[in-house]
């Protein structure tokens, strides 16, 4: 468990479950990545739940310390890119919570464990019109390497962003047991 001044950050639990499906359902909380209905919600996080317990620094709930309330999450599930199963860093807040440095603040907390966990490149794909996340990016050290039509559709332009972490090294590749979950 992870605590900054504002937030914890911890590996989800299935008591977390009712909250995320309540998230993965919302429009504005999947904004830039498409909504779920509730049965692809409830695979998702049982695939939160896989990955977090082979990686840690997976994506993982960000709770408000004053509330107790989960209002995001933040770290790496895997995307294929340039024929690689990579690991892919990323962070997502509910409305209420943007705009308060929280998603820098539970970011750069999780990123310290990848930094003592692992040495190699991380990822970051994101939208060229979501100026909020680049921002986020670049405050916790990622930088644009290069803009591609996601899955080869001009429709869909994504901006590719690398970080090293810890000494640097080869793309950080998907645990072995990716391929099961
Ligand atoms: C992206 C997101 C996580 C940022 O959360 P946040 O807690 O508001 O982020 P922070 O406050 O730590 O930092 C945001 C930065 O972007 C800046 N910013 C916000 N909106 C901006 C805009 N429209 N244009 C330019 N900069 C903007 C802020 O000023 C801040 O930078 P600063 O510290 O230099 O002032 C949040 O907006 C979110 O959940 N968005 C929807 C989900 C999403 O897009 N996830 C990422 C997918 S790649």
């Amino acid at each position: 468990m992870i605590e900054t001044d504002r937030l914890i950050i911890r590996p989800p639990v299935e008591d977390d479950r009712a909250r995320f499906i309540e998230l993965f359902t919302n429009d504005a909380f999947t904004v830039y990545s498409g909504v779920h209905d509730v049965e692809s919600a409830n695979s998702r996080f049982d695939h939160m739940l896989h990955m977090a317990a082979v990686v840690p620094y997976a994506k993982q709930p960000v709770i408000e310390q004053s509330s107790g309330t989960i209002v995001g999450y933040t770290g790496v599930d895997v995307v294929r890119f340039d024929g690689i199963n990579r690991l892919e860093w990323g962070w997502r807040l509910v409305t209420e919570a943007r705009g308060q440095g929280l998603a820098t603040e539970a970011v750069s907390a999780l990123l310290a464990v990848a930094d003592e966990s692992d040495d190699g490149e991380m990822l970051c794909l994101i939208n060229p019109d979501n100026q909020a996340s680049r921002r986020v990016a670049e405050k916790v050290g990622f930088h644009w390497l290069r803009r591609i039509d996601w899955m080869g559709d001009p429709a869909d332009p994504t901006d590719i962003l690398i970080r090293p972490i810890g000494s640097g090294g080869p793309p950080l590749r998907a645990p072995s047991s990716w391929l099961e979950s």
